[in-house]
């Protein structure tokens, strides 16, 4: 009998099978206890030897039992590790993932660096009526700018009565909405694209500007000189001179355009050492009709606009010689700049 089960459960080969030989062995109804219970009909001196004996056995195949039921249980959590073994040194799949685009990138740096000088970011459409884009910042209906050449006019169906809008050609008419809506003081920039029939290497028909307008009681051109300074300095992250040329605007007067300090030398340009000039931006003291136009009295408010190349400066600040690579979509260019993974 002993060597029966124990035989038995060593050979057992799952849980169960070790179970049913629980059961015919020590069970209620199994041998070895059928057999404890015939000890009753026996005499005293063989109940004496029979019994320890049965006992010892009992014993014995109960710790048989659970020693057996241990090694299958380590035997099946093996089996399961071994099955679900997966390689952590195997390389994961690649993953595409996107990148802000080097001109919102820049964009965002830009507004960064002026909301920190106090100018809060405003925005206008960029299919706006001519009035804005044009009438409104003093642009007469013969100046070159309202050529169809320089401008994307929208096509109005034959009997359409309402006024002619263009694409914007500038962030200048945000300006008016801004000073129309919110009066005198303010200090805003608002950058965004504007377009232009233009197409070369510094020229794309789809740019990015940001204006800046600061109107208050004694706003000047020295405010605007510290304010631009101070930009590019950190937008470069060095110290750039800038240089003011007497120039003309239809919407400022005076009117400047501004050139940063810059060396070009084994044809890359370095901006804030040496001394060539690029031109970045226009600028000027806001037109007394300009603020009249968006409802603002000349008589007691003057202030500084300004109007730059976002993708200009990127330009320079990365090193980049042809602008229209921005909006190629070369993932190839954008890695080489530094600007995808
Ligand atoms: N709007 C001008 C341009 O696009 C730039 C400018 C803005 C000039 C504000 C003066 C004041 O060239």
């Amino acid at each position: 009998l002993r060597d029966k089960y124990l035989t038995a459960i060593a050979n057992a080969g799952d849980e169960a099978a070790l179970e049913d030989l629980r059961v015919s062995a020590v069970g209620k109804k199994g041998e070895i206890s059928l057999k404890m219970r015939e000890l009753g009909k026996m005499t005293p001196e063989e109940r004496q030897t029979a019994g320890p004996a049965l006992n010892a056995l009992k014993d014995e195949i109960n710790s048989a039992l659970a020693a057996k039921k241990v090694a299958l249980a380590d035997a099946a959590l093996d089996e399961r590790l071994k099955s679900e073994w997966l390689d952590v040194t195997l390389p994961s799949r690649p993953r595409q993932q996107g990148t802000i685009h080097p001109v919102s990138q820049v964009t965002e740096e830009v507004t960064a660096i002026l909301a920190d000088m106090g100018f809060a970011v405003a925005e206008g459409p960029q299919i706006d009526s001519d009035w804005y884009n044009f009438d409104a910042l003093n642009i007469p209906g013969h100046h070159p700018a309202r050529a169809e050449m320089d401008t994307f006019y929208m096509h109005r169906a034959e009997g359409d009565e309402r006024p002619p809008h263009v694409l914007r050609t500038h962030t200048s008419p945000v300006q008016i909405r801004h000073m129309e809506k919110h009066g005198a003081p303010c200090r805003i920039i608002a950058p965004g694209r504007v377009y232009r029939a233009d197409y070369d290497q510094t020229h794309t028909p789809m740019f990015h500007q940001v204006e800046g307008l600061a109107i208050d009681r004694d706003i000047s051109m020295a405010n605007l000189k510290w304010v631009l300074e101070e930009f590019f300095s950190a937008f470069f992250g060095t110290s750039v001179k800038t240089r003011f040329r007497a120039s003309h605007f239809p919407f400022t007067e005076p009117s400047a355009e501004v050139d940063i300090q810059c060396s070009f030398e084994g044809g890359t340009v370095k901006v804030g050492e040496g001394d060539d000039w690029l031109e970045v931006l226009g600028s000027g003291m806001v037109h007394p009709k300009v603020l009249a136009a968006a409802g603002v009295d000349p008589d007691e408010w003057q202030g500084f606009a300004f109007g730059m190349g976002i993708d200009r400066i990127a330009m320079l600040k990365y090193g980049i010689p042809d602008l229209r690579a921005f909006f190629d979509s070369d993932l190839r260019w954008l890695r080489h700049y530094g600007f995808a993974s």
